[in-house]
Order: structure tokens, then sequence, then C-alpha cells
């Protein structure tokens, strides 16, 4: 009786950004993953936007971590108290959070004791059941893809700390291949290069609204450019630089061209019959990351398969692992006989029968 009122949330935490998704509903949260915390004390003084809010500007006794690296939790109680009050926001408006279901979307590849660890870390805040979902699977629902069926989809999602490429089919994971690159070392590398070439010092943020203003995949064809402020490094004093979007192409350069060989690595694994589905069907881009100008034709021109920019490209992770259940996903006779057999299927297989209650 009780269980038609029980509500189903999708998780997405990731290194730079959290989204909580309710089913039927929408996008409920979204907020940077960081928090600020006193140098001394150890005590957490500010989360999520607040603490984002304080990067580069923090005094001395504060500091402003991210408690996730390379999509993974890298510190435990830190992440843990972070969700605890990301849950307590949207608590306020939706209290029905406690006894609800959640689903929680991971990195690929990431081992079964970290899986359960976060599971757990979920139904101690409250949830009354988490099942961890893979992201680009998670992806794949969120864009509308036929996941369930047996046809090949593959999902690119460049977030903030790792890319994962994907194929899926039949509900699984056939093959998938993540490198520890996304938006965040992209904006490393702005930091290097200002610093190299005007011996200027900037900020994270500063790095970033040069990517998100100049950064483009492919050739610029006009020539944007941007004030760009930082401190000097010889005199120490602060320093005002103009920019270019034509100087760093070639970073951008490098860093789409790691992509597409991530891309490559794992089309050589994908059995012929999905390769041949992939040509038609096209790849699902999406994270943060995918917003980079000019990302989705770069790709398209290098591996020669169609790229399709998500909808909402840095919700869709969220969103389809809240809309799991609405989902008809195969949950058994996913293995036909044929060559187009998976090569590999993942533990994907025990979430999907665990979720449709077979
Ligand atoms: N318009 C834009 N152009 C380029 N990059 C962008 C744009 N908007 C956001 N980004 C980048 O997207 C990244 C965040 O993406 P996203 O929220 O998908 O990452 P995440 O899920 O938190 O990280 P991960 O998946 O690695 O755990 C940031 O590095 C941000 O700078
Ligand atoms: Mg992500």
């Amino acid at each position: 009786m009780f269980k038609r009122f029980e509500q189903l949330f999708g998780v997405d935490l990731g290194t730079c950004n959290t989204l909580i998704y309710q089913q039927g509903v929408g996008i409920v949260l979204r907020e940077p993953s960081v928090v600020a915390i006193h140098k001394e004390t150890g005590q957490i003084e500010a989360f999520g936007e607040q603490a984002y809010a304080m990067i580069g500007r923090t005094p001395a006794n504060l500091e402003v971590v991210y408690p996730l690296k390379d999509g993974v939790i890298a510190n435990f109680d830190m992440t843990s108290a972070m969700l605890k009050h990301f849950i307590s926001k949207i608590q306020g408006k939706y209290n029905w959070f406690r006894g609800s279901q959640i689903y929680i979307s991971v990195r690929c590849g990431i081992t079964e004791v970290q899986k359960r660890a976060v599971e757990e870390m979920i139904v101690h805040k409250g949830g009354r059941k988490s099942v961890t979902i893979e992201e680009p699977l998670a992806a794949a629902i969120g864009a509308g893809l036929p996941v369930a069926d047996p046809i090949g989809s593959m999902v690119v999602d460049i977030g903030g700390g790792t890319s994962q490429v994907a194929l899926i089919s039949l509900g699984g994971i056939v093959v998938s291949q993540y490198v520890r690159i996304g938006g965040m070392s992209l904006d490393q590398d702005m930091i290097e290069y200002v610093k190299r070439k005007y011996n200027l010092v900037i900020g994270e943020r500063t790095a970033e609204e040069i990517k998100k203003n100049l950064a483009s995949a492919v050739i610029p064809e006009g020539d944007v450019r941007m004030d760009v402020r930082g401190n000097d490094m010889m005199e120490g004093l602060p320093k005002t630089i103009s920019i270019s979007s034509k100087e760093i192409y070639e970073i951008v350069d490098q860093f789409s061209m790691s992509i597409v060989e991530t891309i490559r690595q794992t089309m050589e694994q994908c059995p012929p019959e999905l390769a041949g589905d992939l040509m038609e069907r096209g790849i699902l881009l999406c994270g943060g990351g995918a917003l980079l100008h000019g990302l989705d034709r770069r790709l398209q021109q290098e591996t020669g398969i169609p790229v399709h920019l998500a909808e909402k490209p840095m919700e869709c992770i969220a969103h389809g692992a809240g809309e799991m259940l609405s989902y008809k996903l195969l949950a058994s006779g996913h293995h036909s006989a044929g060559s187009s057999k998976p090569s590999k299927i993942t533990e994907t297989d025990a979430v999907l029968e665990q979720v449709s209650g077979k």
C-alpha cells in the first residue's frame, strides 16, 4: 500500500557538481560538489554554492576542497557531510526523501566495495533503498535512448574529473573506458599556459571562464579575445592581459584528441554488429565538458561517427538515474545467440534485475 507513495530520486554525485532528480518532478538540486573547511579545526564552514563562491577568495584559515576526485569519493567523511547537507536542503521542500528509493550514479569501472560504500552512505542519509547505476547507462536513459533494445548505443560523458566512453546494448554496458581528463584538467592546462607565456598566475575560476568563453575544439573562425586578470609572477602585482581564442586552440586540440583516442580504444573492443549500429545511430555526447565549443563537430570529424549533443548534457545522468524504473529494461534474456552477443556484461545486469523486481 505504502509503496505507491514512495518517491524515487536519482543522484549524480560528480567531481564538480551534484544533481538530484526526483522522478516525475525534475531536477530538485544542483550544487557544486565543494566544501569549505577550517584549516586548523577541520570543521566544515560551507557547502556547495556557498563554498564555491569562496574559491580563490578564502581567508588564510579557510580552504575550499573537492571531496571527490576523478569521479570517485576521495574523502568519505566530507562527501557524506556534503550529501547530508544537500539532502536536508531538499527535505525542507520534499520531506518525503526519508524512506525513498535512491538511484545513485557511479563511474564505470569502480569496485564492488566502492559501490557498496556509496549505497550505504545514501541509506545512512535517510534513503530506504539505494542502488548504484553506471553513469553512461543513466545518461542514455536520461536522453531517451533505447537502452533495453538489442541495439548498440555509445555514450561519451565528459565530466569535470573524468571522461568515459561506453557502449550499451540490452540494458548493460558492453565495453567501457575512462580517462582522468575532463573540464578541470583543461582548466589546469589554461593556468599552466598563462603562467608560462605571460608570467601571470590566475585562479581556477578565471581559467574556467577562459575555457567557457574562448576554448574551441574546432579551429576558431574569428579571433575572440578576453581580458584576463591575475598576479604578475615577477612583480607580485595585479596585471591584466588579453588572451585570444586562437592562442589556446592548441591546448584544446590536445584535449579533444585524447577523447578521440579513448573513443578509438573503445571501438576496438566493440563487437562488429554493434559497430554497425553506431555508424547509423551515432554517439550521445554528455557531461558539462560536452558544452565545449565545437566538440561535437570535432569528434564527428575525427571518428566519422555522427555525434549528437544531449539536450541537457549536465542533467541527463541524474535524470536517467531517477527515471530508471520507468524504463522497461530487460532483466533477463540478454544473451541472444549470434555474433552481436555482448562481449562483456557488467554487474549492471544484477542492478537491472534488482530494480525490475525479477
Ligand atoms: N559551456 C561550457 N563550456 C566548457 N566547459 C563547460 C561548460 N559548462 C560547464 N563546463 C565544464 O563542465 C565540467 C563539469 O561537468 P559535470 O558537471 O558533468 O562534471 P561532474 O559530473 O561533476 O564530474 P565527473 O563526471 O568527472 O565526476 C566543469 O569542468 C565545467 O567547467
Ligand atoms: Mg559526471
